[in-house]
């Protein structure tokens, strides 16, 4: 991915740059793009929940049940590797990288993802990556609560038809079929439990840059991104 219209020196004070929003607004791309840029760490908190997910649907649990629920996070092992702009995701020395974007582990890391002592759980993990700065952060509480002394926070937002088309052709690459009206419903569906839960729900930082991707290239979101961090530093 090219973005030769923006000239970024880097400088030796690495930032902790987190991009929040919902899913299908494009924050994967442009977070991989942004940290290959910048030479930063990746790390996509989204697959954190969604390999508990995996661990949930392997072990057939129900995930209102809590004391089943506490013995699957006193069993599980979670391991990530970062290689430069991309990351690998461990479940008990399992390497499930390539399952995680299946749309049924989507749905499942969703509702996982309302339970708190999951999040709690999890936050730990997730801010140990961040001691070092030199990372781009991408989830939907970066800004809010993983993060909160970020210097450089983002929120991507897109109308959701552009979320659901462009997360029907993810999935259609991916080989996962499933009609682009269903997409939408489930992304709506998903805003909805994401928005609404009660422990650190999706929604922009105070002192969040909101970027609407509806009409914008990946390019001019990096772009937008880089010239803005490029004023911090
Ligand atoms: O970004 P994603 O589609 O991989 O995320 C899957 C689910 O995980 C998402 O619906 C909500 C949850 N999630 C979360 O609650 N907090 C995060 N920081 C990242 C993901």
């Amino acid at each position: 991915m090219q973005t030769s219209s923006t000239r970024f020196s880097p400088s030796t004070h690495r930032l902790v740059i987190t991009i929040d929003g919902p899913a299908g607004a494009g924050k994967s791309t442009v977070a991989q793009c942004v940290a290959r840029r910048l030479g930063y760490t990746y790390l996509d908190t989204g697959a954190l929940y969604r390999a508990v997910a995996w661990n949930v649907k392997q072990a057939a649990i129900d995930i209102l049940d809590v004391n089943q629920m506490n013995s699957l996070m006193a069993s599980m092992n979670v391991h990530i590797m970062v290689q430069e702009s991309l990351m690998r995701v461990w479940v008990n020395e399992e390497d499930v990288t390539s399952q995680l974007r299946d749309p049924e582990i989507g749905t499942l890391a969703s509702s996982v993802a309302t339970i708190p002592a999951i999040r709690e759980w999890l936050l730990p993990i997730q801010q140990d990556f961040g001691r070092q700065g030199g990372i781009v952060a991408e989830g939907r509480d970066m800004g809010t609560r993983v993060f909160p002394f970020a210097e450089a926070k983002f929120f991507l937002d897109a109308d959701v038809a552009i979320r659901a088309k462009r997360r029907y052709q993810d999935n259609v690459l991916a080989g996962h079929g499933m009609e682009q009206a269903a997409v939408q419903e489930e992304i709506i569906a998903r805003d909805i439990r994401d928005r609404s839960r009660t422990i650190a729900p999706l929604y922009p930082a105070s002192d969040a840059v909101v970027i609407d991707s509806s009409v914008l290239t990946v390019d001019e979101v990096v772009a937008t991104i880089l010239e803005r961090i490029s004023a911090i530093q």
